[in-house]
């Protein structure tokens, strides 16, 4: 199976799957305040993700490049969307430029379109340190993703097998490189002890990636002949990821994995995100109505933040981060269990 038809069916396959798992933010219930003593016009949703300054506390995360004209498309629309709404954009896995000259060019068109946003390169704790480095230039980027995805690349027939020496390596990335390092998980969510690890390991920036939106192993089950079925329910969600990481310490949590809504962006601020990726339901919005309908709706989401963030009484993100909410259901049940409540 060649890489861009790979890269291809994964954008095919991520519209058309089923949801088969929450996010947990179900759980989440904000505590009403009558007196919230806010004014919507003076509410702030700017954040700071690490030394990153963001117009809002959102950002498209790594999905596609390396497949040719069709990713150069898509990447080239979502980079006008970040451009234009002042957020950040990440691309999805470089090791295919750094395979194939030819592919380089779309990714590329993400700088291209968007000259003076942020953009985050995207790589595998594969990557050599100068392979790290390459996709940083490339780009120019802001900061640098490092995606963990044991599980997408168990069920993938051609995937990795060994995942010895992938922390050791990863600290030596952080080492080596100027600008934040984002290890990152692809909808299985990251737990406390992985959070430890981390930080032991000299990474301070996470993205949780938690299950409950895209799920790679429904995926990757669908392009093969023998399911591996046990994998469709894995991973820890949203909701439950971000308590687990904050409980570690972590400094610079980026929260993803099923986030589609402002409810959602709210919650994972509150449970303790500094800035929430979207990945999936980006791609739906472009693909099934357009970049500007998904312009739009991602428009739409953050002005809606700020009436949430309103009727909270939480004037900036930093407010939102301290709101008190209620925690119940599975997430509840969870984070007992885990000795996180
Ligand atoms: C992804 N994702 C991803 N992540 C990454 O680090 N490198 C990559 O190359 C890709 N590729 C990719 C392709 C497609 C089509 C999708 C939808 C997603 C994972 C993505 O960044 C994110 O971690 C997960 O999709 C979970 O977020 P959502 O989709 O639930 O918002």
């Amino acid at each position: 199976m060649s890489r861009t038809k790979r890269k291809l069916d994964h954008i095919n396959h991520a519209l058309s799957s089923k949801i088969v798992n929450t996010n947990g933010l179900e759980d989440i219930t904000f505590v009403h305040q009558s007196f919230p003593e806010t004014s919507l016009n003076s509410i702030s949703i700017e954040s700071e993700y690490n030394i990153l300054k963001l117009g809002a506390p959102l950002f498209i995360n790594a999905m596609t490049g390396g497949g040719g004209k069709a990713t150069e498309g898509i990447n080239a629309q979502l980079a006008e969307i970040a451009n234009s709404l002042h957020i950040p954009i990440a691309v999805g896995s470089q090791m295919a430029a750094l395979k194939d000259n030819s592919q380089r060019a779309s990714y590329e068109i993400v700088r291209k379109n968007n000259p003076r946003g942020l953009v985050f390169a995207n790589v595998g704790s594969e990557a050599t340190i100068d392979e790290a480095l390459a996709c940083v230039e490339m780009l120019e980027a802001d900061a640098l993703q490092i995606h963990m995805n044991t599980i997408q690349e168990l069920v993938m027939p051609e995937g990795d097998r060994d995942f010895k020496g992938a922390l050791s390596h990863i600290g030596k990335i952080v080492e080596k490189l100027h600008i934040p390092v984002i290890v990152k998980e692809v909808g299985f969510g990251m737990s406390r002890e992985t959070a430890e690890k981390l930080l032991e390991n000299g990474v301070e920036c996470l993205d949780t990636g938690g299950k409950g939106g895209t799920n790679f192993s429904l995926i990757e089950n669908a392009r093969r002949e023998k399911q591996l079925p046990f994998f469709d329910e894995w991973g820890i969600s949203t909701a439950a990821s971000l308590v687990e990481v904050k409980a570690a310490g972590v400094p610079h949590i980026a929260a993803s994995g099923g986030i589609k809504t402002s409810e959602d962006i709210a919650k994972a601020i509150a449970l303790g995100g500094d800035m929430c990726g979207m990945a999936g339901q980006v791609l739906k919005w472009l693909q099934q109505s357009g970049q500007q309908a998904a312009h739009e709706n991602l428009e739409n989401v953050l002005s809606e933040l700020k009436i949430i963030m309103t009727a909270l009484g939480a004037k900036n993100i930093s407010e939102l981060q301290r709101v008190p909410l209620i925690i119940s259901g599975d997430t509840y049940h969870w984070l007992q269990e885990r000795g996180n409540s």
